[in-house]
């Protein structure tokens, strides 16, 4: 039986980190996206919890969790990952990443190899940022800094979601609006400052040991199925499935389809299968 889904604060490295910690089985650790939060992760929390323990947690600086005015860093938030882990007595987990969640994937793989079952990069890049890409993170830091979280969200739905979206399923819009305006400024440009210091993580694809399972949405522009391909092509033994109809927030957009691929692939790893 499914057991009650429970949203807590842990402290985590010196803040409050908020998670949620849903079922039982193989471990499966949720990291969100780029502005938004872990209810990103609600259809996947709700969809795979009858068969897997599913912890969706709201990353330093998102959603419940402190957003200290400091610096950031992905190699911290892959700290946090492995601390919250070790509090709820984790030792291995499959660990979902998109988009930025992708990013800090990367980071926990290469500090902490052997916590991780297997990984799910969906929507993301192996790339650093490029000189032009870097500037325009600084430069949405001063909208987030001069007009405050709404502005980022006119900034980020476009890039987020299809057209076809936009145009037809306000109540997504309204939710993914929901999440980026419930972040603090700090957290908005703290990330921005460590998603643009990240290291290139392509000369490291070929080391990367574990079942791997590669997801984008069709028409995703901001980390397009050619992003996804040259991770595929590099990353020993790893799968690619690109979702029809989906952009950037593919779990979101074609909830129904990202979970059938996060529960085989799961289900593969509980049974001990290589995939
Ligand atoms: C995200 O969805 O996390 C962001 O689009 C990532 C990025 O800006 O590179």
């Amino acid at each position: 039986m499914r057991e009650r889904e429970r949203t807590v604060q842990a402290i985590i490295n010196g803040i409050a980190l908020a998670y949620s910690d849903t079922g039982s089985g193989l471990p499966i650790v949720f990291l969100h996206a780029f502005p938004l939060n872990r209810t990103m992760w609600s259809a996947q929390e709700q969809a795979l919890s009858s068969q897997f323990r599913v912890i969706t947690v709201d990353l330093r600086g998102h959603g419940e969790s402190d957003a200290p005015l400091w610096r950031y860093t992905l190699d911290q938030a892959a700290d946090d990952v492995r601390a919250l882990m070790d509090h709820l007595s984790i030792r291995q987990a499959v660990l979902v990443g998109l988009s930025m969640g992708g990013y800090i994937l990367f980071a926990f793989y290469r500090k902490f190899p052997d916590r991780v079952k297997g990984l799910v990069l969906a929507d993301t890049r192996a790339q650093a940022d490029t000189a032009e890409g870097r500037d325009g993170r600084f430069q949405m830091a001063q909208v987030a800094y001069r007009q405050g979280p709404a502005a980022i969200a006119d900034l980020m739905i476009p890039k987020l979601l299809s057209p076809a979206s936009i145009s037809s399923n306000p109540e997504l819009v309204r939710t993914v609006r929901t999440m980026i305006e419930g972040n603090q400024i700090s957290g908005i440009s703290g990330d921005l400052m460590a998603m643009a210091e990240r290291a290139d993580s392509i000369p490291f694809l070929n080391e990367i040991a574990c079942p791997t399972h590669i997801i984008v949405g069709e028409l995703d522009q901001a980390t397009p199925p050619s992003d996804a391909k040259l991770m595929a092509d590099r990353i020993p033994g790893a799968r690619l499935s690109i979702i029809p109809g989906a952009a950037h927030l593919a779990n979101l957009e074609q909830p129904d389809t990202f979970n059938r691929i996060v529960a085989a692939f799961a289900l593969e790893l509980s049974k001990g299968k290589q995939t």
